[in-house]
């Protein structure tokens, strides 16, 4: 077998360097020996956006972007999304094996023994105005929880760490929905726990004055498998934010809402809520080519297109298109999917999506769905938050428990002026857009 070694040469004197190699990748700090003069700093690495450097060895999720393939624990998200429920799912991330029946069972009633909010937390929501963005509630919600569990912050305690991860996937979908219903104006509905996750979830959304409210259980399957189609996603900008917030030890309520932050913008996931925008604005199909036009000439990006790491198709994109068949079966035909399977077929056909390598992602085909559910686009990234919190904890779960692992702290190339003495306020001059004489 072949020397699983890096051989580096400096050629500023001529020294020369062998780093060892493990899973194809060079450890940053062994660079750092590369000097030219003793007292030099040594040799970084620059990685903006961390297009090329991994942060974390990881267990949980395996993405293969040029083939399309997604995997939780080794486990295609095909078979997922046809066999488990949402919860199953969360189960397998945090734990790393699929549970038994048994453990299923002691799972699911776990869960449901925490739904509930504390009324307090209600009281914080009514202070928010009728018009604020659920998104923006459900974060500052989420952060709220950790004055309710102060005991949350003891996260060298495992058992702490596991009670308070169940709290947080019991807790995001009341949040989420008392978020809806507060944007509606209309009264909270508790968790009823004869129900399954999602239809709990589409009960505390949508149950009004009948005593027991009903799923459809089509919707419910479909709300479900979506729920598992975003649980995890490996290293993301929002993973991501939830090691780093959570490396110095924060709680894993501020932490989970650092990372639902993360997902907030829109090149994350607030995505599906722009493609409804998107296909609002274009309006119908013989506006397609105008619009494509724009995107071509760099005026606007294609929402629900392209992807950091798939670049041959989006495996969830696939799925989520199927279950679409199953939800306007109930609900009748979204208007807005002749649109978007318009737009999809001319851009896969185009020259410029080929080149760069573009296909709609999970955003793209989720945002219709979610519609025809009955969904406004303000809540539909709180709806890829709910069950991405499971993916979160089961990353920062792992974070916490990785030796390697120590508080998150890039290096920099700094650009900025070396040295310079203190100028007094009255000999200061005006500079650049914000000055006023
Ligand atoms: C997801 C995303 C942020 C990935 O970004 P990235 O990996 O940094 O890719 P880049 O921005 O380097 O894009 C590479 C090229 O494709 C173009 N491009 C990328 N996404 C595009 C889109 N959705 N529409 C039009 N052009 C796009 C870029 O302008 C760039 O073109 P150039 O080489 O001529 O400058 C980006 O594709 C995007 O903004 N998509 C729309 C938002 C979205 O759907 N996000 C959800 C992700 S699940």
């Amino acid at each position: 077998m072949a020397e699983q070694t890096l051989t580096i040469t400096d050629n500023r004197n001529g020294k020369t360097y062998t780093l060892p190699i493990q899973n194809d990748t060079i450890r940053a700090m062994d660079l750092r020996q590369i000097k030219v003069n003793p007292d030099d700093f040594g040799m970084m690495t620059y990685d903006p956006a961390f297009m090329n450097t991994a942060s974390c060895r990881s267990a949980i999720t395996y993405i293969d972007g040029d083939k399309g393939i997604l995997r939780y624990r080794g486990y295609p998200i095909e078979q997922l999304a046809e066999n488990c429920t949402y919860l199953e799912v969360a189960y397998l991330l945090i734990n790393g094996e699929l549970p038994t029946k048994c453990e299923l069972d002691d799972w699911v009633k776990e869960i449901k023994m925490h739904t509930m909010l504390h009324e307090n937390t209600k009281k914080l929501l009514e202070g928010f105005r009728h018009d604020a963005h659920p998104m923006s509630m459900f974060i500052s919600t989420v952060s709220a929880l950790s004055t309710i569990y102060p005991e949350a912050k003891n996260v060298l305690d495992p058992a702490t760490r596991r009670r308070n991860m169940i709290r947080l996937i019991a807790k995001v979908p009341t949040i989420a929905a008392y978020c809806y219903r507060h944007s509606l104006g209309y009264p909270y509905v508790y968790p009823d726990n004869d129900l399954s996750f999602p239809e709990n979830f589409m009960s505390m959304l949508w149950k009004m004055m009948e005593p027991k409210y009903a799923a459809n259980p089509a919707l419910a399957r479909a709300l479900d498998i979506l729920f598992i189609l975003h649980a995890d996603h490996e290293q993301n900008c929002s993973a991501n934010t939830m090691r780093a917030v959570g490396s110095s030890q924060a709680d894993p309520y501020v932490s989970t809402a650092a990372a639902a932050a993360a997902l907030y913008g829109p090149l994350h996931g607030g995505a599906n809520e722009a493609v409804l925008r998107m296909l609002d604005e274009i309006g119908s199909v013989d506006h397609i080519p105008e619009y494509i036009e724009t995107v071509k000439a760099g005026k606007r990006k294609l929402m629900g297109f392209g992807h950091r790491i798939y670049k041959n198709f989006d495996p969830r994109a696939k799925i989520i298109r199927e279950a679409a068949g199953a939800v306007f079966e109930v609900t009748g035909k979204n208007p807005k999917l002749d649109i978007a399977i318009e737009l999809e077929r001319i851009a896969l056909n185009d020259e410029y999506f080929i080149k760069r390598k573009l296909y709609a992602n999970v955003d793209f085909y989720s945002g219709i769905i979610y519609q025809a559910l009955g969904f406004d686009p303000a809540i539909f990234t709180v709806l890829f938050a709910i069950p991405r919190t499971a993916g979160w904890l089961a990353q920062w779960e792992e974070m916490i428990t990785d030796p390697e692992q120590k508080i998150a702290r890039p290096r920099q190339i700094f650009t900025g002026h070396w040295i310079r003495d203190f100028v007094p306020m009255e000999a200061r001059q005006a500079k650049g857009a914000g000055a006023t004489t």
